[in-house]
């Protein structure tokens, strides 16, 4: 039998949306559902990859095989990354991740006050995880990124691969309804530095990973 294309690596993926506390019952957060994080897990460790899955709040079962840790917040996806992603061949960022947090976490529920009308919240920003492992200097992985974009997509897929320096960035045009965020369907197109890497049309979600991942732990090889 071939040896799986996966075995002997290490793989870090990111997953879900994070949630971001306004006070203790209210949220920031946003539509991803997982599925995508998740997928590409099932689809890693069924290539004999060793899987470690970084998964905000989502209602998925992990799949067999996979080792998961469960975070609420973008700090705390970032520490959690950040302390394994030397240990990784590959680190995947999936997630959708909140680019800012609110600066001041009320402790007790925000009361509707009479007579006030308008309620500022005041956001500060978000350490952004995958530049953070693009830009290590000790033991980087081989960094793949995910770029949400709903205009100029190709434009800003571009700047993000430059700007987090990925290796790979998956790009989803997340303004179509049928696919990316909580659809079981997505259509993808991959970049690296140079350019267009592949293009690939609508297809499920599991279809899609395991196409990605055997992408993925090719170029990782040439790497
Ligand atoms: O979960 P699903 O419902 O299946 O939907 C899948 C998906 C649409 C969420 C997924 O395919 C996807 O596109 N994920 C990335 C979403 C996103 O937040 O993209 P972005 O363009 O804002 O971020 C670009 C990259 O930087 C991503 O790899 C993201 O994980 C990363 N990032 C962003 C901000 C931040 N503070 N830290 C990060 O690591």
């Amino acid at each position: 039998l071939p040896k799986a294309v996966g075995a002997g690596k290490k793989v870090l993926i990111t997953a879900g949306p994070t949630e971001e506390p306004i006070d203790p019952v209210r949220v920031l957060t946003n539509r991803s559902s997982g599925k995508m994080g998740y997928a590409l897990a099932a689809a890693a460790a069924a290539r004999g990859a060793e899987v470690t899955l970084v998964s905000g709040p989502v209602s998925l079962k992990v799949p067999d095989g996979v080792k998961a840790i469960k975070v609420k917040t973008a700090q705390d996806m970032f520490l959690a990354v950040t302390e394994h992603a030397k240990d990784n061949d590959i680190v995947i960022g999936c997630a959708a991740v909140s680019d800012y947090r609110v600066e001041k976490v009320s402790d007790q529920k925000i009361k509707k006050q009479d007579g006030i009308d308008e309620l500022t919240l005041k956001l500060v920003k978000n350490p952004d995880i995958i530049a953070t492992v693009g830009h290590m200097e000790h033991k980087r992985p081989f960094t793949v990124g995910f770029a949400a974009e709903t205009n100029n997509i190709e434009h800003y897929a571009k700047d993000k691969i430059v700007k987090k320096n990925l290796d790979l960035i998956v790009l989803n045009d997340v303004s179509k309804q049928d696919i990316g965020f909580n659809s079981d369907f997505n259509a993808v197109t991959v970049f690296d530095k140079e350019g267009k890497v592949a293009a690939f049309p609508k297809m499920t979600k599991e279809v899609l990973s395991g196409v990605l991942m055997d992408l993925i732990f090719e170029m990782n090889k040439k790497a």
